[in-house]
C-alpha cells in the first residue's frame, strides 16, 4: 500500500468542490487516513513549494496557497501516487484529460484546484511536512476483508 499528500487548494475551498473531489477519491478506491482544514502559513507554502522558488509563477503560487483555507489530506492505495495524480489531471486545466478534476472544474493553470505529489518520495517527504505522524488514522475499510 502506497500513501500520497493530496491538498484541495484555496479555489476548491471557494468554489464549494472540497466534497466532490473526495468523492472522487474515494469513488476511485482510495482510503482516507489524514484530513484537516487550515489556512496555509507563507512558511509552511514555501517549504512545500520550495523547489520552484525563483520560477516566474512562484510568487503568484504562494499567494494563491495562502488566498482561503486548504483542505489537506492523505490517501492510501495501490499505487495511490499514479491513481490519485491521473484522478486529478494535467498540471494545466486545458491539457487535463475529460474526466479529471483538473479538466472537469479548471481552465488556469493557476488556479487548479488541487495538488498531490507527483513521486513516492515526494509524497513521503510531504506527509511529513503537513502530518504529525499521530495525526494519521489506522483503520479498516470493510472492502479490504471482504475476499482473501
Ligand atoms: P508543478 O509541480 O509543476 O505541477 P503539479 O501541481 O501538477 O504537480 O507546479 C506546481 C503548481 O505551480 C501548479 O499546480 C500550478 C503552478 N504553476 C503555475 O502557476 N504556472 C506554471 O507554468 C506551472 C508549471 C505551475
Amino acid at each position: 500500500m502506497e500513501r500520497t499528500f493530496v491538498l484541495a487548494k484555496p479555489d476548491a475551498v471557494q468554489r464549494g468542490l472540497i466534497g466532490e473531489i473526495i468523492k472522487r477519491l474515494e469513488q476511485r478506491g482510495l482510503k482516507l487516513v489524514a484530513a484537516k482544514f487550515l489556512q496555509v502559513s507563507t512558511d509552511l507554502a514555501e517549504q512545500h513549494y520550495a523547489i520552484h522558488k525563483g520560477k516566474p509563477f512562484y510568487e503568484g503560487l504562494i499567494r494563491y496557497i495562502c488566498s482561503a483555507p486548504v483542505m489537506a489530506m492523505v490517501w492510501e492505495g495501490p499505487q495511490a501516487v499514479t491513481a490519485v495524480r491521473q484522478t486529478m489531471g494535467a498540471t494545466r486545466p486545458t491539457e487535463a484529460a475529460p474526466g479529471t478534476i483538473r479538466h472537469d472544474f479548471g481552465l488556469e493553470v493557476g488556479r487548479n484546484l488541487t495538488h498531490a505529489s507527483d513521486s513516492p518520495e515526494n509524497a513521503q517527504a510531504e506527509i511529513s511536512l503537513w502530518f504529525k505522524p499521530e495525526e494519521m488514522v489506522d483503520w479498516k475499510q470493510s472492502n479490504e476483508t471482504w475476499i482473501s
